[in-house]
């Protein structure tokens, strides 16, 4: 009889620790952390040599929104989706539970400057702090082709770039 009463907690810790447990994996699986980082010093304090205008303020013909645009929708859209909420059509399909952050968020772009957003899309997120599927683009695009994106990144975003420290 004394045995039922050890090995009853026993059971019931089990029990308890199994759901919570497998909750955790349900919720790893949906993150879309938002892991902001220390930019290498080249990226500091860059300004977009395009445009010095808020890129949301921009006109939807601006020649540069409308290159970025298509450029967007050709590379980065299948993961962070045509309206950059992080919901593409590829953004559930990685190995690593990060997934394409929304870019409307105010915890996002709207906290970084033009600059340490052109060392991500350089340098993607294979290495540390981010270790994610986000590719690093830094031989794809021409400088110019690069700025073009980030105007319009913010532009479909619908927020402003953080004003430089
Ligand atoms: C294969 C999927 C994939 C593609 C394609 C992709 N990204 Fe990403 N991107 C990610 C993931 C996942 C993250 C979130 C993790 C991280 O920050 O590394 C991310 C993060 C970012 C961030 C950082 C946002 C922040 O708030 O810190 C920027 C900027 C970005 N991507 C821009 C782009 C641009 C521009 C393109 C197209 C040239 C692009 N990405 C293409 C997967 C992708």
């Amino acid at each position: 009889m004394k045995k039922i009463f050890m090995i009853l907690p026993l059971i019931l810790f089990l029990i308890v620790f199994s759901n919570v447990s497998a909750a955790e994996k349900k919720a790893e699986k949906k993150v879309r952390k938002v892991i902001h980082s220390t930019p290498p010093l080249d990226y500091v304090g860059l300004e977009n040599p395009l445009s010095g205008a808020d890129p949301k303020s921009l006109p939807d013909n601006d020649p540069n929104i409308l290159a970025g645009k298509r450029l967007y929708k050709a590379t980065c859209a299948n993961c962070h989706g045509e309206r950059a909420d992080g919901k593409g059509p590829e953004a559930e399909g990685f190995v690593t539970p990060i997934k394409p952050v929304d870019m409307t968020d105010p915890e996002a772009i709207a906290q970084l400057d033009q600059g340490y957003v052109l060392w991500r899309i350089d340098e993607g997120g294979l290495d540390e702090p981010f270790y994610s599927a986000m590719p690093a683009w830094k031989d794809d695009f021409t400088e110019t082709e690069k700025w073009q994106i980030i105007l319009y990144l913010y532009k479909n975003a619908g927020v402003s770039p953080k004003a430089k420290k």
